[in-house]
């Protein structure tokens, strides 16, 4: 089967650079229209689909992204993996502005989004009990190491709705919960890659210490853009290096992402 890596680039992250054909295609899908074109291409000979999540000139909130239209539109175009690059808060000291974290673990209090293409008609529970591919997450790891970017193996993420930042005691309390970082994006998009039977990874940067942490006050948005931009290019760096880790040629996933719904599904058959 051949590779094909969909990227749904966060804020800071509109393109890819480098790819060989580069065309920007509209795919329709029966949950509406995604966030924007998806620019497709070859790097290092390996499918490409790029998909700004937030859409070029960032038009949508983290509450309105279509996550379900543009995790079907991926698919629809062959990927198998897909990678999520966002930005995100810290609730640790040594998970510093700047560094980035492949995420592990979700907690999801998004409440204003649909979270599956599941419901009347066809009803499917899928697990998520572990809702990365631990064989791509693997690769961006190797990815972001190899370039001697300051990674971080692992994390919770805890998905909030926004669009404000959290209060401070919302903030203590994440972090008493045992989250690492805090964003608005991840969910529901991972356990739609799940539900689509993609292998799915995430790759948190970090901009800001949320409100937590005595010393930096409360999140701004200034200080979040001037991040992303500092570290743009190094969330593009490691993208680029994704394909010759992963290769033109995949087996099936030895975790079984790609065959989530095996025993998922609880309507009957016609
Ligand atoms: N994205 C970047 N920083 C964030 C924060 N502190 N909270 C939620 N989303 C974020």
């Amino acid at each position: 089967m051949d590779t094909v890596i969909g990227v749904i680039g966060g804020s800071g992250l509109y393109e890819i650079a480098g790819l060989e054909a580069p065309e920007w295609v509209s795919v329709a899908t029966p949950w509406g229209t995604p966030s924007d074109q998806i620019l497709t291409g070859r790097l290092d000979g390996v499918a490409m689909a790029f998909l700004p999540r937030h859409g070029r000139g960032h038009v949508h909130s983290p509450t309105t992204v279509p996550y379900r239209a543009n995790i079907d539109a991926l698919k629809r175009l062959g990927v198998t993996d897909v990678i999520s690059v966002s930005a995100c808060g810290s609730f640790r000291e040594e998970m510093a502005p700047g560094d980035f974290v492949v995420v592990d673990q979700f907690i999801d209090r998004t409440f204003a989004r649909e979270k599956s293409f599941f419901g009347t008609g066809c009803v499917g529970h899928v697990s998520v009990a572990h809702p990365v591919c631990p064989r791509l997450s693997a690769a961006c790891l190797a990815a972001g190491t190899d370039l001697g970017l300051r990674m971080h193996q692992g994390g919770t993420y805890l998905a909030m709705e926004g669009p404000q930042f959290s209060t401070l005691a919302e903030s203590r309390m994440y972090r008493s919960w045992g989250c690492d970082v805090i964003g608005m994006t991840n969910m529901p998009e991972a356990k739609l890659a799940r539900e689509a039977e993609l292998c799915y990874a995430s790759v948190a940067m970090i901009t800001d210490y949320d409100s937590w942490h005595p010393d930096h006050g409360a999140v701004d948005i200034t200080q979040i853009i001037k991040t992303l931009g500092q570290n743009a290019d190094h969330a593009r760096s490691l993208v680029a290096r994704l394909p010759a880790l992963l290769g033109a040629k995949r087996a099936p996933c030895p975790h079984g992402c790609d065959r989530a719904l095996d025993f998922a599904i609880m309507t009957a058959p016609d």
